[in-house]
């Protein structure tokens, strides 16, 4: 094999391997299946926690995640899972690794790696995502790990004024150049974009900012070389704001979300795997449903879920931190993920 690697200012730089990228892509979907997000960060844990009652502590997280990992036949439903930095190197009570674990289950483990959305310099209410400086060094580290796909999130609020064309454009850049680097390292990356739901915004003011935040993406991602091929969208739904008294039924969002997609979206990204973003259960699941049962034959992409709350809610509620509790949650957590994974093909 001829060597690809190149050397650059004195850094090895590879060359991406856009089969690698497709392989990834490929397994995670595999026979109808949908990745788990499970990435929360220490205090969006924590604030999981709280509100049930559980202890905020490093152990307990350990516990859950380990709830998680060890839920038999999970793997029917799930492709891949999304990991946090603490996540990625604790171990089960009997000393295996997380990632390990998920591995002899055939769930590939994925990375976050942007270090959270900060406020915007000059545009209030803003966000911009950080996390480049040191991602190359921290992208070898977590593939040695066995990471093979990564996941970094921006925001966009909607409010009067925004969000602003400068807060879209440089979440759009970060994210271009964080896909960048992973492909050069042949990591997957999934790009999300999330409008967020917050606020009492109609259906159709959803649908036109993240028309607009995808095209100005896809442009930017276009222009820093990504390969479409080698990557995953994960975008919010076309949905009104949680505080909006508008009702739209389950159609008319499925509606919305793959009209919005199909005019922003290239066909060459292979696949979609959507946020549920503060949809409960039921309804995250029925929208990804008749997005697939409706669309189908029209859509050009693999349409699945990445959901955190949507597939973990439930079983935090049951598991309430108690050792009696976790097969129970296990069985709640598996009930929703192969709900989620039926909701993928339409079929329910
Ligand atoms: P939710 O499904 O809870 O929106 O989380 C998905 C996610 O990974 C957000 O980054």
């Amino acid at each position: 094999m001829p060597d690809k690697t190149l050397l650059m200012f004195g850094i090895k730089i590879k060359k991406m391997n856009t089969q690698i990228l497709k392989d990834t892509i490929t397994q995670l979907f595999a026979n109808g299946k949908g990745l788990l997000a499970m990435d929360e960060s220490i205090s969006t844990c924590n604030k999981r926690f709280a509100a049930v009652n559980i202890p905020q502590t490093v152990e307990m997280r350990r516990k859950y995640r380990e709830l998680i990992v060890t839920t038999k036949g999970l793997n029917e439903s799930i492709g891949g899972a999304i990991l946090f930095d603490e996540t990625i190197r604790q171990q089960t009570k009997d000393g295996i690794p997380m990632t390990d674990v998920l591995i002899n289950a055939g769930i590939i483990p994925g990375i976050k790696v942007d270090m959270h959305a900060k406020p915007m310099a000059g545009f209030p209410r803003e966000k911009v995502t950080e996390g480049l400086d040191g991602l190359r060094e921290r992208l070898t580290e977590y593939k040695k790990m066995g990471a093979r796909f990564a996941k970094w999130r921006a925001v966009f609020l909607i409010d009067k004024d925004t969000p602003t064309t400068q807060c879209i454009e440089a979440n759009a850049i970060s994210l271009s150049r964080y896909a960048a680097l992973c492909q050069e390292a042949d990591v997957v990356p999934i790009v999300e974009p999330e409008v967020l739901m917050n606020g009492n915004h109609t259906i159709q003011k959803c649908f036109e900012v993240t028309e607009q935040v995808q095209k100005i993406l896809f442009y930017e991602l276009y222009k820093y070389r990504i390969s479409l091929e080698g990557m995953i969208l994960k975008p919010n739904m076309v949905i009104q704001g949680l505080e909006s008294d508008e009702k739209n039924s389950i159609d008319e969002v499925a509606d919305a979300t793959v009209n919005c997609l199909l005019e922003s979206v290239p066909a060459s990204v292979p696949a979609i795997a959507f946020l549920s973003g503060g949809q409960s259960p039921e309804t995250a699941t029925a929208h990804l449903n008749a997005i697939n049962r409706n669309f189908k034959k029209r859509l050009p992409w693999i349409v699945s879920f990445s959901f955190a709350r949507a597939i973990q809610q439930p079983a935090i509620e049951a598991w309430k931190g108690e050792d009696d509790n976790v097969k129970e949650a296990q069985q709640i957590l598996y009930k929703r993920a192969k709900l989620d994974a039926a909701a993928r093909r339409g079929i329910l």
